[in-house]
């Protein structure tokens, strides 16, 4: 198995229940997986890399690298590159920012701490019709024509080669232009440019990444490593009838915080229709256990867990703790931070799986690039599979364009 599932107070097999269900939507998915069905999927087979290592080089040549867009335009790159990064230090080379909100006030002290001269701008919508991204494309804009710096050669749009107003922005400005592919979603777009571009400009392997995702595509052809991987989540769905609604995902370890932001929305967008869905929270090991633990253990049982652990690190820095003998020096004396983290996970995992609550357990023998590759793609086949388990749309979004139009009502008459 590429990566271990293990799961507590969760029935092994398929229940009976479900069992139709199950294998019908089973049938379902292999079949349009071999068929290349999905966009992304096509995609990452035919992929030629070239355009990205290019466009990656001339973004390298900036010293910063601002990526505008939002939603699946910007996650599931942000996501990548924290795997690149330390959180205290913007450490990569370039440095790159994911200019994901319209709050003027950070993103005018972004703009005033970095040398525009020396910075790249990538515009990414897929629509190219988002108003956050192209109000976010005016806003930086503004500064470079303040400061009297050309765009052109610094300023690169993502969108779908279609009429829309972030086309118009780039064919009248003359900037160099790149395909958003027309049928992978932006939630579904981490294997493709949109993903690949921010993560490769500071030098993560995409090749493999990519291999990745395709070694989990061709380990589940194997019906009953599918099964393996999908029983889980199947139960956990069924679970539903007995008032488990929400979802909790808590990776241990602050590079894959991001990853849960990704999969919050992933996993929102897709299977949230039509009155169905199971609201997913994110969390963070060991952080969160000073913050929400005591509700996920004394609330109400309506939730599962998801834990993502890395298989054990060998580290070498052991603490010095001998101050006194008093116990918290004891017990932490000649212990490394990785077995303290390791040993508070367990200790969660145990005192939540007492309470006789749902959990899951995924073990991944590295972060590095394959095994990403195959938990996001994992993540993305699980998504899929749930929403015709619950027969709703995986790719559609719906009830958000109300908001929308709205939106624009209210900027029109100054609601
Ligand atoms: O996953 C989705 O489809 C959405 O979250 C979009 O990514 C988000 O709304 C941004 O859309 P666009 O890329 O068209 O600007």
């Amino acid at each position: 198995m590429i990566f271990l599932q293990e799961t507590f107070n969760l029935e092994k097999k398929v229940k009976k229940t479900q069992k139709q269900k199950y294998t019908k939507s089973k049938i379902k998915i292999l079949e349009l997986i071999k068929k290349k069905s999905f966009g992304f999927i096509q995609d990452l087979h035919q992929k030629d890399f070239s355009d990205i290592y290019q466009f990656s080089e001339k973004l390298q040549k900036f010293e910063n690298v601002l990526f505008l867009g939002t939603g699946g335009s910007s996650l599931g790159g942000k996501t990548l590159v924290s795997l690149m990064d330390n959180i205290f230090i913007n450490a990569t080379r370039p440095r790159v920012f994911f200019v994901e909100n319209i709050d003027s006030s950070s993103i005018h002290g972004l703009l005033q701490n970095v040398d525009l001269k020396n910075s790249a701008c990538v515009v990414t919508s897929k629509s190219g019709e988002t108003i956050e991204t192209i109000a976010q494309f005016f806003f930086v804009l503004n500064e470079f024509k303040k400061k009297k710096i050309s765009i052109k050669k610094r300023f690169f749009i993502i969108t779908e080669d279609k009429q829309s107003t972030l086309k118009e922005i780039q064919e009248s400005e003359n900037l160099d232009f790149y395909p958003h592919p027309i049928d992978i979603g932006g939630r579904y777009s981490v294997f493709s440019i949109v993903g690949l571009i921010p993560s490769k400009t500071i030098g993560f392997d995409i090749k493999r990444f990519c291999n990745g995702g395709k070694s989990f595509l061709k380990e589940i052809e194997n019906e009953n490593n599918f099964d393996y991987y999908f029983t889980p989540i199947s139960n956990l769905i069924d679970l539903k009838k007995k008032g488990v609604n929400m979802s909790i995902v808590m990776p241990y370890h602050d590079s894959l915080n991001n990853l849960s932001f990704w999969y919050r929305q992933l996993w929102a967008e897709s299977i949230g229709k039509k009155g169905k869905g199971i609201t997913p929270v994110n969390a963070l090991g060991t952080v969160d256990q000073h913050s929400q633990l005591q509700l996920y253990l004394d609330g109400p049982k309506d939730k599962f867990f998801t834990f993502i652990e890395k298989a054990r690190d060998k580290s070498v820095t052991k603490l010095d703790c001998h101050y006194s003998k008093s116990k918290t020096f004891q017990d932490l004396h000649q212990k490394s931070l990785e077995e303290l983290l390791n040993a508070e996970m367990n200790a969660t995992i145990k005192t939540i799986s007492n309470k006789k609550i749902p959990i899951r357990r995924i073990t991944l023998e590295s972060y590095n690039e394959k095994y990403i590759g195959s938990l996001m793609m994992f993540f993305f086949i699980e998504t899929i599979f749930s929403c015709f388990l619950l027969e709703v749309n995986p790719f559609d979004q719906p009830a958000v364009e109300e908001g929308k139009k709205l939106t624009k009502r209210f900027l029109k008459y100054n609601e």
